[in-house]
């Protein structure tokens, strides 16, 4: 589906609008709605249980957004957490200079794609892409354009040169969107943190960051959370929680966004060790996105090629959004960076001591990281489809229907009277609802006809539908109807929640 119709679909069911509408909005921050936060709390407990719950050696924090200052010092965000800003003098527009370069590569990355729809439809069946690709003068010329230009990028940014940058920009004769002039600014750096002002303390001293990402709760309270929970290396902490960053540029609806939440998990290992355990999550965390079922084809990693200041590995994995391939989640292998800039500020111990070896050091750390608002994005994005499928009257029709795994849908059960003026089903729909609460999140709906009603299921990924009518007065049965298949069975009241229950289950993907 096209990603405007996701982005409407979203606010017209309830699962995202735009914060403080009523306002004209505030840019790159958005409310969850009712089926949203479902959706999004679910994304949060399939990572908690399957992070957290399942392992042994991995336990839980939620820390404060609030931290010292000097935190933000030793991570090196004061310092090195920047993104290069350039503004167009005439439209007086802000961009990030490393975007504006992308997007010239990505102007001519969609070239190519066009001449390979074009080849592709000269061709027909015979048609081989990879060769094509590799052949066609055009297009090498073209992918050679684009190396050269996101090579000069990569050295630019690495070297922290913003001259270069502007000079890049200048040759590559890049105009702003808004203006179609040329006429930039110097490139400068600007920190993405936000801050803002201790109540009891004036000036610098009291200046305090909201956080840019949870991992600095997890790193100061190493010491805190070995000692009272006796983990041994190889262990691990995870939490949940709100970031912050100021973004320059946010677009592409809650994919970059200024408060946003994330999922994070900081594994502690042996020094040395490190790339085992790199390795090793790097794995298992693709996996965990299979097993919710994305297919393989919509996942990939990217290495990064420019590694941040505390990595000494890192990788993306990187879901097709309806905009490309982008980054869904990092792992990193932090080094004993974080530990080690701790313990020189604070002039605390942040050190392990291993038994086996008989001596205290600062352990090393693999990190594993993903945004859940874009973990959302993934998930609607992959569930959204409009489908022709027969209606009640065996016609053709269309149909919007998210195809959430169950285990993440909002709403697992819909219980519906197939009839609203006969009280007989309504208090019969209202006990089965009531029973199936107990266990589940439930949704009982009398509006409309019951075609109506079941498209609007559809439309909030619910996955199973029960329908009470007149034949339930007589025997206690209902019929179930499933989303997907529209198959539909008659099942016993007594068997609904073992049923239902078991396809609904987080269990099935842990
Ligand atoms: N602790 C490591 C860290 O924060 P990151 O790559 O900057 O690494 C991790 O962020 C994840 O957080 C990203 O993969 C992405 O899913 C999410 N994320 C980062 N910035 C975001 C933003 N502005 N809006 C939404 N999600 C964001």
């Amino acid at each position: 589906m096209e990603f405007k119709s996701i982005i409407s679909h979203c606010k017209e069911y309830g699962f995202i609008y735009q914060s403080s509408e009523i306002y004209d909005g505030l840019a790159a921050v958005y409310d969850y709605g009712p089926y949203g936060v479902e959706l999004k709390n679910n994304i949060k407990q399939y990572w908690w249980k399957s992070m957290v719950q399942m392992h042994e050696n991995i336990v839980g924090i939620d820390a404060a957004i609030f931290m010292h200052p000097k935190t933000w010092k030793a991570s090196g965000h004061v310092d090195a957490f920047n993104d290069p800003l350039v503004d167009n003098k005439d439209s007086k527009k802000r961009y990030r200079a490393d975007q504006l370069v992308e997007g010239y590569c990505e102007k001519i990355e969609n070239k190519i794609k066009k001449d390979v729809v074009k080849a592709q439809k000269r061709f027909g069946d015979s048609f081989d892409e990879g060769q094509f690709r590799s052949t066609n003068q055009r297009i090498l010329d073209r992918q050679a354009e684009i190396d050269r230009v996101m090579g000069l990028l990569g050295t630019h940014m690495k070297n922290g040169d913003m001259a270069g940058l502007k000079q890049l920009i200048e040759d590559l004769e890049i105009a702003c969107p808004e203006s179609g002039s040329r006429n930039w600014t110097d490139v400068r750096q600007f920190n993405l943190m936000f801050n803002t002002q201790l109540g009891n303390i004036a000036g610098e001293e009291g200046k305090l960051y909201l956080r840019p990402e949870t991992a600095q709760g997890i790193f100061v309270n190493f010491l805190n959370v070995q000692k009272t929970t006796r983990q041994k290396i190889p262990f691990g902490i995870a939490q949940i929680g709100k970031a912050f960053r100021n973004e320059i540029v946010a677009r592409q609806f809650i994919f970059r966004m200024r408060e946003f939440e994330q999922m994070e998990m900081q594994f502690f290992v042996k020094p040395g060790t490190e790339m085992e355990w790199y390795k090793h999550w790097k794995a298992t965390r693709l996996q965990w996105h299979k097993n919710l079922g994305v297919p393989e084809s919509k996942l990939r990693y990217h290495d990064h090629d420019n590694l941040a200041h505390y990595a000494n590995a890192a990788v993306d994995i990187e879901y097709e959004f309806p905009f490309g391939f982008r980054e869904l989640e990092g792992i990193h292998s932090r080094t004993d960076f974080d530990l080690t800039s701790h313990q020189e500020l604070s002039g605390k111990k942040l050190q392990y001591f291993d038994v086996e070896e008989n001596k205290n050091y600062v352990p090393y750390v693999v990190e594993t990281s993903i945004g859940c608002d874009r973990m959302f994005l993934a998930q609607v994005s992959l569930a959204l489809q409009e489908e022709t499928v027969p209606d009640a009257n065996g016609k053709e029709s269309t149909r919007t229907v998210m195809k959430l795994n169950p285990a993440v849908a909002p709403i697992k059960c819909a219980v519906l009277p197939l009839l609203k003026n006969k009280e007989e089903l309504t208090n019969a729909a209202a006990d089965v609802t009531k029973e199936l609460k107990k266990s589940m999140n439930v949704q009982y709906d009398e509006k409309d006809t019951i075609g109506r009603r079941y498209r609007r299921q559809d439309a909030v990924g619910t996955p199973y539908c029960v329908t009470v009518d007149f034949e339930t007065l007589e025997n206690h049965t209902v019929t179930l109807r499933d989303r997907d298949s529209l198959s539909q069975e008659r099942v016993a009241i007594a068997d609904l929640p073992k049923i239902v229950g078991g396809k609904v289950g987080m269990e099935n993907i842990l």
